[in-house]
Formats: C-alpha cells, sequence, structure tokens
C-alpha cells in the first residue's frame, strides 16, 4: 500500500510512520555513510537521513547525487528528534526524481551571500529561499489579518478601479497609459471611488494595487504596491485614529500568533512586536516639529526642521525611533496634503489628518484623513490645485447628494510587512517589486 502524502508542518501527526513526501532537495551533506538531504516542500523543511547500509543501492547513488532544487518525491519513517529546527527527521527509504537540475548548469543561488542586485535579477528563484518564504508567509497573513478585521466590523469590500482618468494623491506620480486614444491613468489610490461607495454602504474598504511612478530611489518606495483602505460615513478625525491603531493591533496579534515559527526564521525581534498594544501616541504636527528641531538642537538630527513643510524620511525616522509602538501625527498643514482633506476648524491652516509612523525607524505606514464636507471647499481646492474639473464632477455630487461627514485611510501593505518582519527595503515585501529601476522579472 501507498505511504500517506503528508507536508512537512503536518509530519508530526505521523512520527513513527512512512510518509511521502513531494518537494525540492534545498541543502545536501555527506558524511561518510551517511548522507543528509535536507529537502523543503514550501510548508517548511525537514532532514532526511540516508544511510547506505539501510536502503537499496541505487536510493543512496541517487541522493548522493542530486543537484541542489531539483525535484523530489521522498518516502520515509518519520522520527523525532529534539535537534532537529522542526522537532522531526526522516529515515529516507526511496526517492523518486521529478526533474534534475543539471550538474553543469546548477541552481544559481547558492547558500552562500549574494549581491542585492543579483538576487533581485533572479527573484523567481530566490523566492525558494526559507527567509523569503517566511516573508510571503508573513505578508498573506498580513493580508488575511488586514480582511478578517474589517469583514468582523461588518465593512463591505467594494473594488474600485485600476483604470482611473484623474488623480488622487497629486499628478506628480501618475502612470499614464493610452485608452483608445485618450490619456488614463493608474489609480494612486482606491479613495475617491470608496469615498461614493461608502455613501451607498456605510463602512467599506478596498484592497489592490495601486501605482505610484515614484521618481525616488528609497527604502520605501515601489512604484506599484498594494493598499488596504478602509472609508467611513459619519466618522471623524478622532474615530479614525482609533480604527487605525486597532486594526494595526489586531494585525500584528494575528502574526504574533499564527507566523510565529516564520518570524524565528527571518530572527525578528519577536519582543518589540509584542508591545504593540492600543492605545498609540497621538501628537500633533506643531508637536512633532518642536521634537524634531529639540532633536537637531541636540545633535541628533542632521537637519534643521523648517515648519510648515512635510516631514521627510529622515524626520518620521527620527520621531518613530523615539516611541516603542506607532505613534500617530496628526493635523499637518493643509499645503503639504491631499486636495481632498477637511480643514481643521481651530487652525483652517491645518488638515485633519494622521499619518501613522512604524516604531523603529519605519516612518509612515498609513495615512488618511476626514473629507471635505462643503461642495464649495471642494470645488475650490479642486481649483486650487488645477486640477480637471469634469474628471472630478461625480465627486463633487457626493457632497450635492447627502453629504456626510466621512473619514478614512490606506495602509500600504509592503510598508506594512518590511517594519513588522524588520526588513531594511521593501523590495523583499512583494513577490515581485516594481521600482524605478526594475521591472524584470
Ligand atoms: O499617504 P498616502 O499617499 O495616502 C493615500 O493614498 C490616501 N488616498 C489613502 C486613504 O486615505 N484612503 O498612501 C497611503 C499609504 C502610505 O502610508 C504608505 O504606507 C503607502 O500607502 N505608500 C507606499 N508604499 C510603497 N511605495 C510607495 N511609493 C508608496 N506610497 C504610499
Ligand atoms: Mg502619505
Amino acid at each position: 500500500m501507498a505511504s500517506p502524502v503528508t507536508s512537512i508542518t503536518q509530519i508530526g501527526r505521523h512520527d513513527g510512520e512512512t510518509v511521502t513526501l513531494r518537494g525540492w532537495l534545498y541543502n545536501l551533506r555527506e558524511s561518510g555513510k551517511l548522507l543528509f538531504p535536507i529537502f523543503r516542500d514550501g510548508s517548511g523543511v525537514i532532514q532526511g537521513v540516508v544511510a547506505k547500509n539501510a536502503v537499496a543501492p541505487e536510493v543512496f547513488e541517487t541522493v548522493k547525487h542530486l543537484t541542489l532544487e531539483s525535484s523530489v518525491i521522498v518516502t520515509g519513517k518519520v522520527r523525532a528528534d529534539k535537534r532537529a529546527p522542526g522537532g522531526y527527521e526522516m529515515d529516507v527509504e526511496s526517492v523518486e526524481v521529478v526533474q534534475k537540475v543539471p550538474t553543469e548548469d546548477p541552481f544559481p543561488i547558492s547558500l552562500k551571500e549574494h549581491g542585492v542586485d543579483f538576487l533581485m535579477e533572479h527573484r523567481h528563484l530566490w523566492v525558494r529561499t526559507p527567509r523569503q518564504a517566511a516573508i510571503l508567509r508573513i505578508r498573506a497573513e498580513i493580508e488575511n489579518a488586514a480582511r478578517e478585521f474589517f469583514n468582523e466590523r461588518d465593512f463591505v469590500l467594494t473594488d474600485p478601479p485600476i483604470l482611473t482618468p484623474a488623480a488622487c494623491e497629486g499628478t506628480s506620480t501618475l502612470f499614464e497609459v493610452d485608452y483608445f486614444n485618450d490619456p488614463a491613468f493608474l489609480t494612486q489610490s482606491g479613495q475617491l471611488y470608496i469615498e461614493a461607495t461608502a455613501m451607498a454602504l456605510g463602512k467599506v474598504y478596498s484592497f489592490g494595487p495601486t501605482f505610484r511612478a515614484e521618481k525616488s530611489k528609497t527604502r520605501r518606495h515601489l512604484t506599484e504596491f498594494w493598499m488596504v483602505e478602509p472609508e467611513v460615513a459619519f466618522l471623524e478625525l478622532d474615530g479614525l485614529m482609533e480604527l487605525a491603531e486597532q486594526f494595526i493591533t489586531h494585525i500584528v496579534k494575528r502574526v504574533l500568533e499564527r507566523r510565529r515559527a516564520d518570524l524565528v526564521t527571518i530572527e525578528r525581534d519577536v519582543a518589540t512586536l509584542e508591545k504593540i498594544e492600543a492605545p498609540f501616541p497621538r501628537i500633533s504636527y506643531d508637536e512633532a516639529v518642536k521634537m524634531l528641531q529639540e532633536g537637531h538642537a541636540k545633535g541628533e538630527l542632521e537637519q534643521k526642521f523648517e515648519y510648515g513643510g512635510d516631514l521627510g524620511s529622515p524626520d518620521e525616522t527620527y520621531l518613530s525611533n523615539k516611541f516603542d509602538r506607532p505613534v500617530m501625527v496628526h493635523r499637518y498643514p493643509a499645503k503639504v496634503k491631499a486636495f481632498y482633506m477637511e480643514p481643521d476648524p481651530q487652525d483652517p491652516s491645518k488638515a485633519l489628518c494622521v499619518d501613522v509612523l512604524a516604531p523603529e525607524g519605519y516612518g509612515e505606514i498609513i495615512g488618511g484623513s476626514q473629507r471635505i464636507g462643503s461642495y464649495e471647499k471642494l470645488a475650490q481646492r479642486i481649483k486650487e490645485h488645477e486640477l480637471p474639473e469634469e474628471a472630478f464632477k461625480w465627486y463633487l455630487d457626493l457632497r450635492k447628494y447627502g453629504g456626510v461627514p466621512h473619514a478614512g485611510f490606506g495602509m500600504g501593505i509592503e510598508r506594512a510587512v518590511a517594519w513588522i518582519c524588520g526588513l531594511e527595503h521593501v523590495r523583499e515585501t512583494i513577490p515581485f517589486a516594481r521600482t524605478l529601476t526594475r521591472i524584470y522579472p
């Protein structure tokens, strides 16, 4: 009778039994009459043991000459071993080679160090390494947790269009496409559209790819990234900040619960994530500027911050390093923010907006605001920002037909993954990163 096919994560259920695994050869060590192949199957890795005197000669020879990343179907007996990383080893009985990587053209990514350009050029293969696979599993968990958070709270998922006639987040980072001889643009954010669905459904969210022709080559910017955006009718800035802190707390909690082994694989300091609990500190832009200017005076921050400007990456890094949980910076000067933000009635030069800066120097992961409620004010803003009025006619309608206070935010998935995984650069947070200098593979 054929032995049951299982996966490496499930193998503990079969201690002492003979099972079959399907996967790839990740590594191979030899020690006299013993071979120690390490197999991976997508769910995890396990070490096999092949003893020359315990298997048929052709099994020993096959494994001995197996090349890295060859695909295999392996059958063997599961044995608990406290020293093994997953707690189990497999005494290999037979091996079927599905496809052997040619010896003369080996898998290009070896277990030694490679440069980043080389790895990005081979991203289609790099994703197989345990560290990259763990990051992708954590990303999936974050995406699931985001959906779960909104679904559990009765938000309705509404999918905005990708092809749009106009800008949402400023005209400087639009990707233009030819739409049957007329210009159209890849969406920068689903926000304007989900403001419309929020007026239909009350609480909505969108989750999809967004595009920005970012000319900046930083560790935080991609040209294509995934954004999750809630939008809520009758919500104001304070409620929005509460929503954001509950949302982030939920995601971190889920990753800690369900992806702890992956966090260990990537050597993430789990203790810092365990401190992430609501409420998060809230500081106004004015308070942030004070901290930045004091930091400069103390020599902790190189550049002197000029009041009135937007926070740059070094400023965000400085601020977020001051807190052990995300910090919410609210009420930026309206002129450095998007056209649709509601001015603060206490000081109309400020916008009722919030950026959430992740700790450990990660900076902005969420941007959001209360939206302008008045038709006249919005029409005026569209003019001031020199936006094409015809393209925003429908958006103005939302203030004409039963306009209400409403608010929402957007979280970039890659920024959240980079922070939660403790990564240097967002390029490792997505299966295939798109940046200023890379669109291959
Ligand atoms: O702050 P942003 O530009 O806000 C918006 O797009 C709003 N319309 C969202 C809303 O209120 N519904 O972008 C939101 C988030 C940022 O905080 C950041 O996490 C991410 O999107 N983001 C990027 N991530 C990777 N690469 C880029 N080039 C990004 N630009 C923004
Ligand atoms: Mg922003």
